[in-house]
């Protein structure tokens, strides 16, 4: 029998999103009343930072992690996390703050993570979507999963989605110290060893939606550091076959 849920906390990583942050608390907060948000500022240049303190002054559901400086999604994530273990929270949910993880989607991945230990928000599996990504960027999202699970066997369609929710126990089983993955492979990173560790992860359909304000952080480098990375692990792991399947809802 799984454990029911307890406190979830929503860990938004935030780098220049000084137009969107305050947009999706709100949105979260009316989708998920009883979530906690820690905002991960790596000091951004545009005072995201500042109007985090200022929200979560004005409210108590809201905390912030503030960095000094930026070193990629995965550090900020790993810190993230580790404020949650500490704070008791029994969930712990990745959402990016630009408005692409639609919060109202997040009350559909808590229902699946109720019979799951990880709950993938899946682009590309039936009832999944992208709405408003170039060409170039739909083949850049399916190449990279397509090569992800050629390499190292994992069955997923969408390991590099960054809204997703894990059950603290994963967290907690994780070597998170260790990850050393900077930019965007750390989501497949860390899905790849929830799967080896035997943990059962399902996908639930979700629309990711562009931004409309404010840059990508997508670039070269956090391509090339992925795709090293997960051509590193195929090589040196092997495919390997999970001892849980992996359901689609
Ligand atoms: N603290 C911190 N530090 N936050 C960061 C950093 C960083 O170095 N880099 C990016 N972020 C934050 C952004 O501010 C945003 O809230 C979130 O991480 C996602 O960054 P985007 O730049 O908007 O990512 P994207 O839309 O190009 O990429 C999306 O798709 C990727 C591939 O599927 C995200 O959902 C990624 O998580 C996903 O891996
Ligand atoms: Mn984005």
């Amino acid at each position: 029998m799984r454990q029911p849920l307890g406190p979830v906390l929503v860990v938004v990583p935030t780098y220049d999103e000084r137009d969107n942050l305050a947009r999706i608390l709100a949105r979260l907060h009316a989708a998920v009343p009883a979530a906690h948000v820690l905002v991960v500022d790596d000091a951004s240049p545009d005072g995201t930072g500042r109007i985090a303190d200022g929200l979560a002054a004005a409210d108590e559901r809201v905390h912030v992690l503030h960095r000094s400086e930026k070193t990629g999604l995965g550090a900020a994530y790993v810190a993230g996390f580790a404020w949650a273990r500490e704070h008791g929270y029994d969930v712990v949910v990745e959402m990016d703050a630009d408005g692409s993880h639609a919060p109202e989607q997040l009350p559909r991945l808590l229902a699946a993570l109720e019979d799951a230990d990880l709950a993938l928000g899946s682009r590309w599996i039936p009832g999944g979507e992208v709405v408003n990504w170039p060409a170039t960027r739909k083949l850049l999202s399916r190449g990279g999963n397509a090569y992800t699970r050629i390499a190292l066997g994992l069955p997923l369609r969408d390991a590099t989605g960054g809204y997703r929710a894990y059950r603290r126990a994963v967290l907690d089983s994780l070597p998170l110290g260790e990850v050393a993955s900077q930019g965007y492979c750390f989501q497949v990173d860390l899905a790849w060893q929830t799967w080896k560790a035997g943990w059962t992860v399902v996908e639930v359909p979700i629309t990711f939606v562009e931004r409309e304000r404010g840059q990508s952080k997508m670039s070269r480098s956090i391509v090339l550091e992925a795709l090293w990375r997960v051509s590193w692990w195929g090589l040196r792991h092997g495919r390997s076959h999970s001892p849980t399947p992996v359901r689609g809802e």
